[in-house]
């Protein structure tokens, strides 16, 4: 079921799953539309079934990624691309390998750079000589967090370097061995960053995310929830499924 607010569009779907199917329709057919779409990515579990749906879509229908280029919103620093929970690791095994886009056209932030400050700035001048991102998809934190961006966080922000929450770690533990193995610094895409996307989807699905929707959808905008400055942009598709709604 679609709802149209004032400033977004709401899809409810009954599971991850649907939700990827729906993500991804609207990514393919920019793709389509536009070969040499700018698309902003991101990591995650909730962009798993929309990057599947992607895969299954280029091996049956050939859609063409060789001109598109992308921008993830963000890197752990201290792990190398090659490391297995690096993001840039992530993104080959969910979707780059199995997709004909040129590694080359693929932007990641560096989580080794020696600078990671002057690493922060040349990304965002990057997505700003690639012509900006044309599609950003997101998912939200249990805290509201959007890329890194933590509760707190200036929605004046560029990309960044951010000290991760305690929450957040805890939330992408099960990802390492343990705890203590979870990086405590990363590259984010700022909230500036994201909202300069020209079109945004979002998808939350479980409960965990119903907390952070909520104040989406109902709130004030504040900084102590990133994910409410989203009100504010143009073109914003929430796609959700009831248990992230129930609240
Ligand atoms: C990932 C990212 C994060 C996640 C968020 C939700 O690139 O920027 O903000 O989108 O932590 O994570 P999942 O999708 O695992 O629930």
């Amino acid at each position: 079921m679609a709802v149209a607010n004032q400033n977004f569009r709401i899809i409810t779907v009954a599971d991850n799953e649907e939700a990827g199917r729906v993500a991804a329709e609207i990514f393919i057919s920019l793709v389509r539309e536009k070969p040499n779409a700018v698309l902003g990515l991101a990591t995650g579990s909730s962009p798993v079934n929309m990057y599947k749906a992607m895969i299954k879509d280029y091996l049956e229908n050939n859609t063409n990624y060789t001109d598109v280029c992308t921008f993830n919103l963000d890197e752990y620093i201290g792990l190398p691309s090659n490391h297995e929970q690096s993001y840039a690791n992530f993104m080959r095994k969910n979707l780059f390998d199995h997709i004909n886009i040129q590694l080359k056209n693929t932007h990641i932030p560096n989580g080794m750079a020696k600078s990671p400050e002057i690493e922060c700035v040349e990304y965002e001048k990057a997505i700003e000589s690639a012509g900006g991102v044309d599609l950003q998809i997101l998912g939200i934190g249990s805290n509201g967090h959007i890329a890194f961006n933590e509760p707190g966080t200036p929605f004046s922000c560029p990309t960044h370097i951010v000290e991760l929450t305690e929450q957040t770690r805890l939330d992408n533990a099960r990802f390492f061995n343990s705890i203590s193995e979870v990086p405590t610094q990363a590259i984010t895409s700022g909230i500036s960053t994201i909202m300069k996307s020209k079109q945004i989807v979002l998808i939350a699905t479980g409960a965990k995310k119903a907390n952070a929707i909520r104040a989406l959808l109902e709130g004030s905008q504040t900084e102590d929830v990133p994910a409410t400055v989203l009100k504010n942009h143009p073109n914003l598709t929430i796609i959700a499924d009831d248990a992230a709604l129930s609240k």
